[in-house]
């Protein structure tokens, strides 16, 4: 399902300007991060995709929807967002009726639910922790039981706003496992991140936003090479694309697979 955004503009209550006329296509199954300091707007933009936000000038389509037209439970059943702190989005006393929850919401049939759930506790690993309540778990796991709730929904569209903050390596690689499975299914993946090496190692393209504005959008290996604009927004590139260009890589490397491929060939020149 496409996004279709244009010279969007938001103000807070407060005066803010948080979004200052932002435009932005998404094709259908695309793989997006969003990276850029804090308070650049990241949220804010996301937000007006399901509807808690509304623009105050421009435009935002989801498939033929403008959000606007639509009510934040309608727009549940194409939009998931994930949100940054779980203890916001989870009010169930069990990690399986907090899972249910949404696809019951969306009116599926009993086997369709029970299908989802299922799917959505074993990507996240939690199929034995059903009966828990989620604020027994760690926040970790509550990490992966929102990642889990928003998945069982089976939108088109899925964001994640910052996922990996605070999470340790193993976690950090479950929720990478999620986004590959989501891609695999042809879903459109949004992640808002910190984490420019989850950044490199997952996503196609990047999205660098400053002071409510698109800074740079493009493909990853492109956009992760413009150290110089992305220092206006406080990014900086991977290490390993970073140790690429000291040691005069011609070409932009992203991850380990990509460093030891092009350094080999580089040392055999
Ligand atoms: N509820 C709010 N009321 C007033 N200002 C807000 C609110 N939420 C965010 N802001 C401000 O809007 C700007 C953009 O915030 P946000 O979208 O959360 O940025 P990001 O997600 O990139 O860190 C920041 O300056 C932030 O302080
Ligand atoms: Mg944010």
């Amino acid at each position: 399902m496409k996004i279709e955004i244009r010279d969007l503009r938001f103000t807070y209550p407060t005066g803010l300007e948080a979004l200052q006329g932002v435009s932005l296509v998404v094709e259908p199954g695309e793989q997006v991060a969003i990276v850029g300091q804090n308070g650049a707007g990241k949220t804010t933009l996301v937000r007006h995709f399901n509807g808690l936000l509304q623009a105050a000038a421009g435009s935002v389509l989801i498939g033929e929807w403008d959000p606007k037209k639509y009510s934040v439970a309608k727009l549940a059943s194409r939009v998931g967002y994930v949100f940054q702190n779980p203890d916001e989005q989870l009010f169930s006393k069990d990690v399986g009726t907090e899972v249910k929850f949404g696809p019951r919401n969306l009116g599926y049939a009993k086997e369709k639910i029970d299908e989802l759930v299922q799917r959505a506790l074993s990507l996240t690993e939690l199929s034995d922790k059903t009966e828990t309540n989620p604020y027994d778990l760690s926040p970790t796991w509550r990490k992966m039981v929102a990642l889990a709730s928003v998945i069982a929904m089976d939108t088109p569209i899925v964001i994640f706003d910052e996922p990996t903050t605070g999470q340790d390596a193993l976690n950090v690689a479950r929720i990478a496992h999620v986004i590959a499975e989501l891609r695999r299914e042809g879903k459109t993946v949004i992640t808002i991140t910190h984490d420019i090496d989850f950044c490199a190692e997952n996503f196609e393209r990047v999205i660098a936003m400053s002071k409510g504005r698109i800074l740079l959008d493009g493909p990853a290996r492109e956009i992760l090479g413009q150290e110089h604009i992305l220092a206006q927004t406080y990014v900086d590139p991977p290490q390993l694309t970073r140790l690429g260009k000291k040691l005069g890589l011609k070409e932009t490397v992203r991850n380990q697979v990509e460093f030891l491929e092009i350094y080999k060939n580089h040392r055999n020149k």
